[in-house]
């Protein structure tokens, strides 16, 4: 058992700093929670969570103060006096969201946070940065402190990227495949192993490294992994060109495990408040540096996905004959960005369903849990409560958000509402062979006809 005396904040509640602060709680840390979004707080008091999250509700509800049974541990507020005043470890996990018409990502939140954090620290503190930064940051942010904490020097920082996915946002916290700081004393190196010594006693690697290099961890993972997406979507195009089946070679090619199965499902693309927000800020922070040339392989990256949901929308005109989609019924099943998850930022899903209802088809949209979200970004689709509302009468189905419901409905009963059994799997996800038996023609992007 490792010292529980260090108190914890964590500024900045949204997905990942909700997530940090429930799981530091469940480390045992006494831990306080700040947003500067009063209805946030408001609802995290109660432990309820403004997104959709697996988990996380449980988890709150495991440690909120007030809740009955719970341990008390996690408390929140709006008050950066009180958070100074509290804490050991300030956690940083304010969004860096794109800039609007820009592809560098906007820094004024974290610079808000620190802003706001600086003047109140007047004894030591160890600040650490998890929010996703164009490199270089920290070193901006570390004389920052220096100059504006009354504690001078004795206010230090970390950054300490964070790798979760939304969906897994709870196991990839409490379980993460490697944790990354990046220091520059042994003092913050000791107090972030003491933070996450449960974690690297169950095996999670720790990678210690100086501020860039941190920085650029996280940026480049994350470019790696759109890169596998959309080198799997190249593939997919080559298939569809010459008669080859994408999903076969996405299997065969990961039995290399230099090459590996995950990341590999062709289909409409990645989207979300991250993959594709932060290629477009690691090329603009490299043009920054002088070193664009480094990048430019991710501008294709990014076009190549962008690609994916203009061919959706063509594959769909096709397998409906060709002509305009005025006067065409479209079903789409999925709105957001991924299964498990509420959240309909750039999500290919709805921007697919969004260029066809443009074009004057008639779009009807169900998904788990999206509704909410997707309504509020795009009132004007038709919504539909059940899946099989949305399929009843529709011309063509698409299937664009690989959620388990839509693995589990019956084909069959779908072809007795629908008007025509015409499926488009936009994530290569269902079984091909089942909804062919219940007389649906299927169709898969890279995949043959039948
Ligand atoms: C991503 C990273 O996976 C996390 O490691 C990282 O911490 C996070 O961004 C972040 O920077 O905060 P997330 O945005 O939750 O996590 O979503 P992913 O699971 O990576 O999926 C991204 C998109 O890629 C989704 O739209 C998904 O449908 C798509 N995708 C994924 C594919 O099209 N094909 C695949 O094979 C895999």
């Amino acid at each position: 058992e490792h010292s529980m005396a260090l108190k914890i904040t964590v500024i900045g509640t949204g997905y990942l700093g909700a997530t940090h602060a429930a799981a530091m709680a469940e480390l045992g840390f006494e831990v306080l929670g700040l947003d500067v979004v009063e209805e946030k707080i408001d609802m995290l008091r109660r432990a309820e969570v403004p997104m959709y999250e697996p988990g996380l509700e449980e988890l709150l509800r495991r440690h909120v103060a007030g809740i009955e049974g719970s341990t008390g541990r996690l408390r929140f507020t709006t008050d950066y006096a009180e958070v100074a005043a509290f804490g050991d470890i300030h956690f940083v996990c304010v969004n860096t969201p794109q800039r609007h018409g820009e592809y560098a990502c906007d820094m004024s939140y974290v610079d808000a946070a620190f802003a706001a954090l600086a003047p109140h620290l007047t004894g030591p503190a160890l600040v650490v940065g998890k929010s996703t930064v164009p490199v270089g940051s920290a070193d901006r942010l570390a004389a920052y402190l220096a100059e504006h904490a009354p504690v001078g020097e004795d206010a230090e920082l970390a950054w300490n990227p964070e790798f979760l996915r939304e969906g897994f946002a709870v196991n990839d916290t409490l379980h993460p495949d490697r944790i990354v700081v990046g220091v520059r004393s042994e003092r913050a190196e000791k107090l972030l192993r003491e933070v996450y010594a449960t974690p690297i006693a169950e095996g999670s690697p720790f990678v210690v490294t100086d501020f860039p290099t941190a920085e650029l961890v996280k940026t480049s993972a994350n470019s790696f992994l759109a890169t596998k997406i959309s080198f799997i979507n190249a593939m997919a195009e080559m298939c569809e060109a010459s008669g080859g089946d994408v999903a076969k070679l996405a299997e065969a090619i990961g039995h290399d495990d230099r090459i590996g199965k995950k990341f590999l499902r062709a289909g409409i693309g990645f989207g979300g408040g991250c993959l594709p927000k932060d290629i477009r800020a690691f090329m603009a922070r490299a043009g920054e540096l002088g070193a664009d040339q480094a990048l430019t392989f991710l501008r294709e990256i990014d076009s190549i996905n962008m690609r994916q949901r203009g061919q959706m929308v063509e594959l769909a005109r096709q397998a409906l004959g060709g002509g305009p989609f005025l006067g065409k019924r479209v079903a789409v099943l999925g709105a957001t960005f991924k299964p498990d998850s509420d959240d309909v930022r750039d999500s290919p899903a709805l921007n697919v369903a969004g260029q066809i209802h443009l074009q004057g088809g008639q779009v009807t949209v169900y998904d788990p849990k999206g509704m909410d979200n997707a309504r509020r970004v795009f009132p004007t689709l038709g919504y539909a409560e059940t899946a099989l509302d949305a399929v009843r009468g529709a011309d063509i189905v698409l299937h664009l958000t690989e959620w388990r419901e839509f693995r589990e409905l019956d084909p069959a009963a779908l072809g007795e509402v629908a008007s025509k059994r015409l499926l488009l799997d936009g994530r290569n996800a269902l079984d091909p062979a089942l909804w062919r038996k219940a007389g649906w023609t299927y169709r898969a992007m890279g995949r043959p006809t039948a």
